[in-house]
């Protein structure tokens, strides 16, 4: 079992089940979420030898700032269901393993203390906001200045969200709401919130590229779109001049038959052909992972669950060592495949599991 997989199986036994479902769960009968895990399965890698390579560096550059690894935290909702200080102990790991953490939206800690925590850390600690457009744009734009002044380097707009995925286990256990004494702290105080309240999160189908536009011309900082999984977006997104592209299935958590992301990566790239940076994330659960998303085209990897298993076990420590033993990994796969950097991993050193055809 790997270290991931004995954290996660800390999580299980340390989170209320309901909670826990709410985490691992996916869509529908959730064959998006486990393909995303498959995906990669299905994978090798053919190693390069005899490279010369006794220096590493494992670090990616991404919009402004530098990761010290190609992973970074994908943004997740609700943090303080796993651990008290919730996305302030997240902060802190990511800003000690040096890689961006992506706040999200729907944290239980508003991102200014976010930013804030990080920053005690690291004073370059990066935090990025994710955000959803809501259908009032004074909503939206109120959620970016509040960003801005936090001090984010960037925004990650989600754009696979027209309706909520219909969380099968969710439904089940009846979980809606967050339990007394949590709330959505970034939703305070904005255009049409009761005093003292919090705003629902409004998921609509109506939006449109012209959103982002308006959005891009709301804000200087560097604009990523999450949630892409067609090559023809990916195209649109880059000419809209989007700054990075993130390939993402939500974590198999909204359309249930869309693919494994990584399945989606090659094409997306292809797309892209370079112009911008390439995200991915979904079902990343090793160096090796992490190893064939950069080969097929990523310029780094964002983990989701991971990071919640690690809170939810350990706090601060068990984030920090989900980040660490992926370091590690991804150091360790790189070097076995003659890599020095990153970007030495290229596409033709991935080939499927059951290759070649007889
Ligand atoms: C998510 N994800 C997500 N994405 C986003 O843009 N905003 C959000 O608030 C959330 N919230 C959220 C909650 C939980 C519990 C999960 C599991 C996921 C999706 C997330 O950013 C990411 O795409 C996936 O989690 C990646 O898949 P893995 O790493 O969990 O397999």
């Amino acid at each position: 079992m790997s270290r991931i997989e004995e954290l996660h199986d800390r999580a299980r036994a340390a989170l209320d089940p309901v909670h826990y479902d709410y985490y691992a769960g996916g869509c529908g009968a959730e064959a998006a979420l486990a393909d995303n895990e498959r995906a990669f399965a299905e994978l090798a890698l053919l190693p390069r030898i005899l490279r010369g390579n006794d220096r590493r560096d494992t670090g990616v550059a991404l919009l402004g700032d530098r990761a010290s690894l190609p992973v970074v935290v994908s943004p997740t909702a609700f943090h303080r269901l796993a651990h008290p200080d919730g996305e302030r102990a997240t902060a802190r790991a990511a800003a000690h393993a040096g890689t961006v953490l992506v706040t999200s939206m729907a944290a239980t800690v508003a991102v200014a203390e976010v930013t804030a925590a990080a920053r005690a850390v690291r004073a370059d600690a990066a935090v990025w906001f994710q955000v959803s457009f809501q259908p009032d744009d004074d909503v939206t734009t109120a959620l970016v200045r509040r960003a801005e002044k936090a001090g984010c380097t960037a925004l990650v707009v989600t754009v696979d969200t027209p309706v909520f995925g219909r969380r099968t286990r969710d439904e089940r256990n009846g979980f809606h709401d967050l339990p007394p004494g949590l709330a959505p702290e970034n939703l305070r105080d904005l255009p049409g919130a009761p005093p003292g309240g919090t705003l629902p999160i409004t998921m609509s189908p109506e939006f449109t590229w012209r959103h982002l536009r308006r959005l891009r011309d709301l804000t200087s900082l560097p604009v990523v779109l999450k949630g892409v999984l067609h090559p023809l977006d990916a195209r649109t997104a880059v000419d809209e001049g989007v700054d990075a592209v993130w390939v993402s299935n939500h974590g198999g958590r909204q359309l249930d038959a869309a693919p494994g992301a990584v399945r989606a990566l090659p094409r997306v790239a292809a797309a892209v052909a370079g112009r911008v940076p390439v995200l991915l994330d979904g079902g990343v659960r090793s160096g090796a992972d992490v190893a064939a998303a950069l080969a097929l085209g990523a310029t780094a990897v964002g983990v989701g669950r991971p990071v919640l298993w690690g809170l939810a076990a350990d706090g601060e420590a068990g984030v920090r060592e989900v980040l660490d033993v992926l370091r590690a990994e991804f150091d360790h796969v790189l070097t076995l495949c003659g890599g020095r950097r990153p970007g030495d991993l290229t596409a033709d050193m991935v080939v499927r599991r059951e290759w070649p055809p007889l």
